[in-house]
């Protein structure tokens, strides 16, 4: 979408993997939905380094609202769980330095079961702008399947006439693919990011799943990425309960290559040092933000190893290789340039630099080179891989003497 906005993919944290639709603030005052989760994460964004690092929205998911709209027809937060409105929030957001996002749905009712939006774009729209709204996560429940374009379309029409600089973050390609192939020139058109696997749950397995959709799919979606618009693998889950290490890093690797908004669902108030040392890791960031903002994808299946390739900017390459053993210890995998679809980078020379699993300089390497990475099971060995720019005669050389 063209409104200036997601230049870059979006960073920062919502709700719903790690809280859900948690509203029972009696017996769990410390993790239902309510202003003080988001104050509080709002709070640790800023004194913990988050925000530093670039994560800045603080967004809203599903079951925020009362059941009833006021007497103008707005929406209005559930009043005991939000005592001081949407408005309060975000100034209090604000005053972080943070954006705020909030959450709605195109049909009669959210998916928890709250009001919908069909039939109010303009008014919601409108309310969330007054309210000082930043991001709208627009979800597709409770909608005929024929009118998710249309829905999608007037409310990101809606958000514009507002005036206000509102990320539009959509999941129709999520429930349209069981109707038929989406629309992705249109969809680039009227969102910053759309959904379109499945939801993320606290699992290896729901991980490995949508990469397998997202590199099965890779050829319609992939070029429809780019500043502006950018496909959602769903949130980072990192730090939670059912990743190990090295299945966290291969999220992390994964999702920076996939240039994929990094929207952790975590509680960053108690989080252990390691995932946070990974979640902030300025040079996985730097891949995932990279300017020139192209997707990255799987160049190859070999034995159960995967690699892909993200193109960055300046001529130069990131490189995944996920072992997807889950049996023995660390298996070494050869990177040979000359293997890598993009290997004319790398004439006469590149510098390789690992980045995970630990930072290391890996030196110089030509195409006949070959570096052995060591990978633990259902971890991720990320590289950087930077031209060195000199005389074709030495590659040529190299050829020769090989
Ligand atoms: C379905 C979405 O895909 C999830 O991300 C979440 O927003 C839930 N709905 C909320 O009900």
């Amino acid at each position: 979408l063209d409104n200036g906005l997601a230049l870059k993919p979006t960073m920062g944290w919502l709700h719903w993997e790690r809280f859900m639709c948690n509203i029972d603030c009696n017996t769990d005052p410390n993790n239902c939905i309510s202003e003080n989760l988001y104050m509080q994460m709002a709070d640790v964004m800023v004194s913990a380094g988050w925000k530093e690092v670039g994560y800045e929205y603080v967004c809203i998911d599903d079951c925020w609202p009362s059941h009833q709209r006021d007497d103008k027809g707005r929406l209005q937060a559930d009043p005991k769980r939000f005592p001081r409105g949407i408005k309060k929030l975000a100034d209090y957001v604000h005053s972080k330095g943070l954006k705020l996002g909030i959450y709605a749905d195109l049909g009669t009712e959210t998916c928890g079961g709250f009001p919908g939006s069909l039939g109010y774009y303009d008014i919601d729209a409108q309310t969330f702008a007054d309210w000082g709204v930043d991001l709208l996560k627009f979800d597709g429940c409770y909608m005929k399947l024929t009118l998710l374009g249309e829905g999608y379309t007037n409310m990101s029409i809606a958000l514009n006439k507002t005036g206000r600089g509102i990320v539009y973050s959509c999941e129709w390609p999520l429930y349209e693919w069981p109707l038929h192939q989406p629309d992705y020139s249109a969809i680039r058109k009227a969102c910053n990011h759309w959904r379109n696997s499945e939801d993320v749950f606290d699992s290896w397995n729901s991980v490995k799943t949508i990469l397998e959709w997202t590199a099965d799919h890779q050829d319609i979606i992939v070029p429809v990425a780019g500043p502006g618009g950018w496909n959602d693998p769903d949130m980072l889950v990192i730090g939670n309960f059912g990743l190990s290490h090295d299945q966290q890093e291969s999220q992390m690797a994964l999702w920076a290559i996939m240039a994929a908004p990094l929207l952790m669902s975590n509680d960053l108030r108690d989080i252990c040092p390691r995932s946070k040392e990974l979640l902030q890791n300025k040079r996985i960031i730097a891949i995932n933000q990279d300017p020139i903002g192209k997707q990255g994808y799987r160049t190859a299946k070999v034995n159960n190893f995967e690699v892909w390739e993200k193109p960055l900017s300046g001529g130069r390459l990131a490189l995944a290789v996920m072992n997807k053993y889950e049996i023995g210890g660390p298996r070494g995998f050869p990177v040979t340039l000359a293997t890598l679809p993009s290997w004319k980078i790398c004439t006469p020379q590149c510098n390789v630099t690992q980045v995970l699993p630990s930072y290391k300089e890996l030196g110089v390497q030509t195409l006949f080179t070959k570096l052995i990475v060591a990978i633990n099971p259902s971890g991720t060995a990320l590289l950087t891989v930077t031209p060195i720019k000199g005389d074709n005669n030495i590659q040529w050389q190299l050829w020769n003497d090989r």
